[in-house]
Order: structure tokens, then sequence, then C-alpha cells
């Protein structure tokens, strides 16, 4: 018996030992990584600049594969998952970056190199009751070589008020549509509105945030506001439409109503481009079960940026927001928010309880990724939690994205939204708790 655990034990051991020691190949330990973590985006007409679905392709990008991974630019997931775990994370794990450098570094041996990789299934949606919302007036991007901010609105008009399942965007210039973020907004037929007329957007890098929303005449005649229900779609390269948990339901839509995008963010370009990106809108007769609701803290929102947020040139400065949960919530959805010299990030609640709660960490805070982070379940705070965000801003000459030289005191100018402005906002879509919520999947 004695003799059997031993001879087990040198077997094992001498079996990691060889494990250890293999070179890792493409089709066993390479394939399955870009499998999972890149081709989502490195695909033929996908949002990446070019495919990794073979090993020919992959082999001739390996040293700036290995250089791109290791400096964790790519896969693009600006959250420390050390900090906090979020649906569809992409981050790579140490061990991951190290095989794909010793790959690299051992000359990429093949292992089997006629493997293609597995393209992801498209997502699909069983409803086939929906309509086409286009822009009036497509997207025209200048060819300056640099990166354009949209805000925009896509009329939609429909016979009776009714009901969305899901919103699906699809991207024209796949190369160039870098995110997209759109809210639903819903006119009364008591009031009167010019939500269909031109212009349907605006370039932030040219004008100021207060004339942008005149400009798209948003508003009723009288200067009120309409219901606007948040963050009813959002893009990024590879994520194709989310739906929210069972249980939660769509949106209501009434005859009149807008999708206004704030923003969409196209990369940059040598050549003036025609983008005509348009939507999905899948129609329900189900009503909304819970609808959702959101906070918008730090700049223009709910509570101030503590100190005001300005960062004299060639300083570094931490600045800080609080706000206290007005009741017990469920957060679906939480949107870090700073545009170019941001640096830092971090976000978490304290229970009334004296417990922490992680919300999110971003340590190399990067304004082309913006993403919308989903806690894997519903994640609880209950009333009275109090969540803090602390957030450096770097105005040096040293941060590669300043966007002046020499560095400018930049601050936040009423909520301007030019991107050489600044804000601090963390927004949270969520809906009132009910019991149970934290076993929802969030996917
Ligand atoms: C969410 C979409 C997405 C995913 C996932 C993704 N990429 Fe990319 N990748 C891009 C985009 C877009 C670019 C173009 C540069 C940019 O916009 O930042 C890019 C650029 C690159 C480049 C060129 C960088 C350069 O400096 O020229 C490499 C190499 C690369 N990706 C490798 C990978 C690898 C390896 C993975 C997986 C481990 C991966 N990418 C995952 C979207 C993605």
């Amino acid at each position: 018996m004695f003799h059997r655990i031993n001879l087990l034990l040198i077997c094992c051991l001498l079996l990691s030992a060889c494990q250890m020691n293999t070179t890792p190949n493409f089709s066993e330990d390479i394939a399955p990584i870009v499998q999972q973590k890149c081709i989502k985006c490195h695909q033929q007409n996908g949002g990446g600049p070019f495919p990794l679905t073979n090993y020919q392709e992959i082999a001739s990008k390996g040293q700036l594969i290995a250089h791109v991974v290791q400096q964790k630019i790519m896969p693009p997931w600006p959250a420390d998952p050390e900090y906090a775990h979020f649906t569809g994370e992409l981050a790579l794990s140490d061990k991951e970056i190290n095989q794909i450098q010793k790959w690299v570094t051992s000359g990429m041996p093949a292992g089997d190199s006629s493997l293609q990789l597995e393209l992801p299934p498209n997502q699909q949606i069983k409803n086939s009751n929906f309509i086409v919302v286009k822009l009036p007036q497509p997207f025209l991007i200048k060819g300056d070589n640099k990166d354009h901010f949209f805000v925009a609105k896509y009329p939609i008009q429909v016979p009776a008020n009714t009901y969305i399942e899901a919103i699906e965007f699809v991207p024209h210039q796949l190369k160039l549509v870098h995110h997209m973020n759109a809210h639903l907004i819903n006119y009364s037929e008591t009031q009167t509105a010019f939500p269909h007329s031109a212009p349907y957007w605006v370039d932030q890098n040219q004008q100021e945030s207060q004339r942008i929303h005149k400009d798209l005449n948003l508003c009723y005649t009288d200067g009120s506001y309409p219901a606007m229900t948040p963050s009813v779609c959002n893009y990024l390269p590879g994520a194709q439409f989310s739906k929210y948990p069972e249980g939660i339901g769509g949106f209501s839509l009434t005859k009149q109503a807008v999708l206004y995008i704030n923003d969409i963010h196209f990369g940059p370009s040598p050549i003036p481009v025609i983008d005509s990106s348009y939507f999905k809108i899948y129609l329900t007769d189900k009503a909304p079960v819970r609808p959702v609701k959101e906070f918008q803290i730090g700049t223009l929102g709910l509570s101030p940026v503590v100190p005001d947020l300005s960062i004299p040139a060639n300083q570094i400065k931490t600045f800080k927001i609080e706000f206290t949960v007005p009741e017990d919530i469920s957060i679906l959805n939480m949107v870090p928010h700073m545009h170019l010299i941001g640096k830092k990030f971090k976000s978490y609640a304290i229970k009334p309880s004296g417990d922490t709660v992680r919300l999110i960490a971003i340590n190399q805070w990067d304004f082309r990724w913006q993403y919308f982070y989903r806690p894997p379940h519903l994640l609880k705070l209950p009333r009275g939690s109090q969540i803090y965000v602390e957030a450096v801003y770097d105005n040096t000459s040293q941060n590669p994205n300043n966007p002046f030289s020499p560095p400018q005191l930049i601050r936040d100018r009423n909520g301007s939204m030019k991107t050489t402005d600044e804000m601090l906002q963390l927004i949270l879509t969520y809906i009132p708790y009910k019991k149970g919520d934290e076993d929802l999947p969030n996917e």
C-alpha cells in the first residue's frame, strides 16, 4: 500500500515537472487563449485591425502579440481583475501571459498547424418583430487622424405606444466604431417637441455641451425634459447586444421617441468617412417588470467632485466623490467616466454594517476603452451605504495622453463634454432591491 502511494506521488511529480518544462505549442496552449480572449474582435470583419483565427495569422504577429499582452494593452480590459470581477471579463491571467511569452521566445511551435479557430456564434434573439432605426443623416467623420466623439439622436416613430424587448446596435464602420452608449427618450403626446428635425448629430470636439443639447432639440418646446430611460444599449467591438436578466424586462416605447446617443466614439481616420450605423429594436407586448433607473454621481450629477475638478498645469491631483445610497438597490451596470488626463479610478461602498463592497478599480485609465461593467450577479447595496470614488489626474508633460503641450490648466467647464476638458463621474444603473436579486446572473 505504502509502496503504491509512493509510486503514485513520484508519477505525479514527474508529470508536473514534464508539464512545466514543455514548450507551449499553438494548437494546445495558445489557440484556446486566443479563442477565448481575442477572436471576438480579431476576426474577418471584426472590430480589431486584423484577424487572429489560425496559426499563420497569429504567428506572423507573434512578437507584437507578446508585447501587447505583456503591457496589458490587449485584450482591452481596463478594470483590475484582482479588485473586482465582471461579466465578459477579458483580462489575461499571469499564467496566460507567460504562456504567450514562452511560446514566442521558443520559436512559436505549431502543434497541429491546420487548426482553425472557431468563430463565436452570433447571439440570436428569437423575435422577428423588430423595426430598423436609421439616422436620417449619416455621421461624417473627418479625415484628420483624430478620435471623434459624437452626440446624436435617432428618431423613432411607431403607430401606438408599445414595449421593447431588446435593442441591437449594428455598427457600420466596424474598424472605426469604438464604443456607443444609447439612452431612450419617450415623448408624451400631451406636450409638443421637435425631436424629428435636423441636426441629428453634433461632433463634441467642435461644440460646447450646452449648445449640443439645444441644437439637438431634445426638450419639449416649453424647455422641460421628457422621460429618459438610461443605458438601453451599449456597444463595444465584440459585444453584440445585451438584455437585462429575466424578471426585469425591457423598456416602454411611446409613439414619438428618440434614441439619444451620448456618445459614439470613432477612432482616427486618415480620410473622411461616412458611417451609417443603425439599430434594430425588438418589440414586444410585455411591459417591463422592473424599470431600470440610474444614479449619475460626480460632474453634472447627484453629488459634487471634491475639490472642484481643476487640474493646474504640471500637477498630478486626486479628487473624491461621496454619495449616500437612498434606498436598497441592486446594481446592474457601473460606468466610470473621465476624459484624456484621467489616470486612476477606484470606487467602493461602505455598508451601514461597516463592511466594504469593492465596486471597481482601474489602475491605468484608458479614455479609448469606456466599458459598461456588469457585476456577475446583481450587486446589492443597502440603503445608507456610502459610495466613495477616488480619481487621479495627471496634467504633466509625462502623460502621453495630455492634449496640450506645454500642459495648461484643465478643468470641468460647466460639464463641458469636450474631451480636452475633464469630467469625473460614476454612473450606476440599478433597480430597487428585491429579495433574491443577489442570485440573479447578470450576463
Ligand atoms: C474588444 C475587442 C478586442 C479584443 C477582445 C482584443 N483586441 Fe486586439 N485590438 C482591438 C482594436 C480595436 C485594436 C486597434 C487598436 C486600438 O483601437 O486600440 C487592436 C489592436 C491589437 C494589436 C495591434 C497593436 C498595435 O500596436 O498595432 C494586437 C497585436 C492585438 N490587438 C492583439 C490582441 C490579442 C492577442 C488579443 C487577445 C489576447 C486581443 N488583441 C483582444 C480590439 C480587440
